[in-house]
This record gives C-alpha cells, structure tokens and sequence, in this order.
C-alpha cells in the first residue's frame, strides 16, 4: 500500500486514541452528531463505513438496526482496537485502503465515511468508485475536514491573537491552490489533501449523485463556554463539512 498510514504510527495513534475518548472531543461532541442526524433509517440495510477506525460508528449503525456493517480502514491499529472494543454482530472489519474499494464486488443500501477524505489524493475517482458501490437510490453520508481549515501549511497559528491569547479570527493561506499539505502536526510530515469547495461538490456532481443536504459544522455556545480552550475557535471556523447525498434510482 502506497498511501499514506499514519494512523499506524504509535504517536500519531496514542494521540488520536487519547483525545477520542477525552469527555469533550470534536468527533463525539461536533461530527458524529451532525452526521448521525443526516443519517437515512438504517434498519434492514446492507452499510460501508469507509475508514471506520476505531469501529464506534460501524457497531452504532449493527445497533440501530443494519443488517450488516463492513468496515474497512488501512491502519491495523486502528482496526485491532475496532475489533478489541466495537466488535459487534453483522459487523466486520476489513483492512483496505479507501484506493482499493472498486475491488468490493457487491453493492450496499448505504456508504458513509467520517473523516477520512482528507487522505484521498483522488477525491473525484473516489467519489465514482463509490457511486458504483452503491444500489440505485442509495444514500451516501460522510464528513471531512471543511476546506477553510485544510487551506494551512504549519507556518503559522491557525489564529490570529489578541496578547492574552484570546482567538480573534481564523487564518487561511493558499485557499485556492489545490493539493497535497505537508504540516508537522502531531508528528512531522503530516499529510492531507486540500480541495477547494467547488472541487468538492462538482467531483459528486461529476460522479452523478444529487447532493440532497449540506452542513458545517457547528457546536452550542454552551460547550464553547464549557470548553473554551478546546472549542473556543469554532465560531470563527466550521471544523468539518459534511454532505448527504444519493444515486440517482
Ligand atoms: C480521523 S480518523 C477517523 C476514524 C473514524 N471514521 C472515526 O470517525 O472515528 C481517519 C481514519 O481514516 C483512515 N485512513 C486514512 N487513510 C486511509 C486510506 N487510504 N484508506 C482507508 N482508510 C484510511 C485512518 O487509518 C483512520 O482510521
């Protein structure tokens, strides 16, 4: 596998690992809501969850009623603690690069992805190997990061301060240029993709689906003033974005 598998680096992993099971953290208090609530009913339908990670989605969907769930991630650690901790029935996890999915020789009611596609270095292929995976009339739900958050090269602090540290607007550099960005963040060299928001919505459209829902991400002012330090920066920004869309039947 020639991709990127960060998540298979211990620092990397002991960090994600750590601040995904923190009380307040962006994916259990910011994405998985949002996505859940853009979520069609799951009951009696066949699921991919396209980089399932650690599994707490994929056993969610076994548990609201799917009648199977595949999980597929390139990181074993990942998929070792999804099979340790979020084993479920009529849920299996599978190691496979997001790259490798035209190699699925079946099609699914439902395709969602958290947080993944900001390692796709193909974002439009992707989208077609997708709707190829899906039956007519099948939704497809997933979140990545927004590109207002991905436009950032490490050189400078994602925010412009007052003295005391007090975030007073959100910075962004080369917006408009495309393509891979390579931050020492966690560790050094880490990569992701950056793509416009035209890019993203004309790669679905390209790829025949109707966008059917659209949402940023958002949190209540109450957690803000709960969490100041962790979520203090979410009025400026939208963190993610997220995107229901479906195969035309
Ligand atoms: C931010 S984590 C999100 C995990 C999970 N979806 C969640 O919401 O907790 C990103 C995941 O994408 C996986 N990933 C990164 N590149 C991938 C690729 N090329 N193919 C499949 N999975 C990939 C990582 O291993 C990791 O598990």
């Amino acid at each position: 596998m020639a991709e990127q598998n960060i998540y298979d680096n211990e620092a990397f992993f002991e960090n994600f690992r750590s601040s995904r099971s923190n009380e307040a953290n962006f994916n259990d208090c910011i994405e998985t809501p949002i996505l859940f609530s853009m979520l069609p009913d799951l009951r009696e339908k066949e699921i991919l969850d396209i980089g399932c990670g650690m599994g707490q989605h994929a056993k969610q969907y076994a548990e609201m009623g799917a009648a199977s769930v595949l999980g597929i991630d390139i990181s074993e650690k990942m998929l070792e603690y999804a099979k340790a901790h979020n084993s479920a029935e009529h849920v299996d996890y599978r190691r496979m690069s997001m790259e490798d999915i035209g190699t699925i020789n079946r099609q699914f009611d439902l395709v969602t992805s958290s947080l993944v596609f900001d390692y796709a270095e193909d974002f439009g292929g992707l989208m077609q190997k997708i709707h190829g995976l899906l039956k007519d009339g099948a939704a497809f739900v997933f979140s990545m990061s927004h590109p207002i958050v991905t436009a950032w090269d490490g050189v400078y602090d994602r925010y412009t301060r007052t003295e005391t540290g007090e975030r007073l607007y959100a910075n962004l550099r080369n917006y408009c240029k495309e393509g891979l960005r390579k931050v020492d963040w966690v560790v050094n060299g880490y990569e992701c993709y950056h793509r416009t928001v035209s890019t993203l919505i004309n790669s679905l459209i390209k790829a025949g689906f109707v966008i059917e829902e659209c949402q940023e991400a958002h949190i209540s002012d109450e957690m803000r003033e709960r969490y100041p330090a962790l979520f203090g920066g979410t009025i400026h920004r939208p963190e993610f974005i997220f995107f229901r869309c479906r195969k035309h039947s």
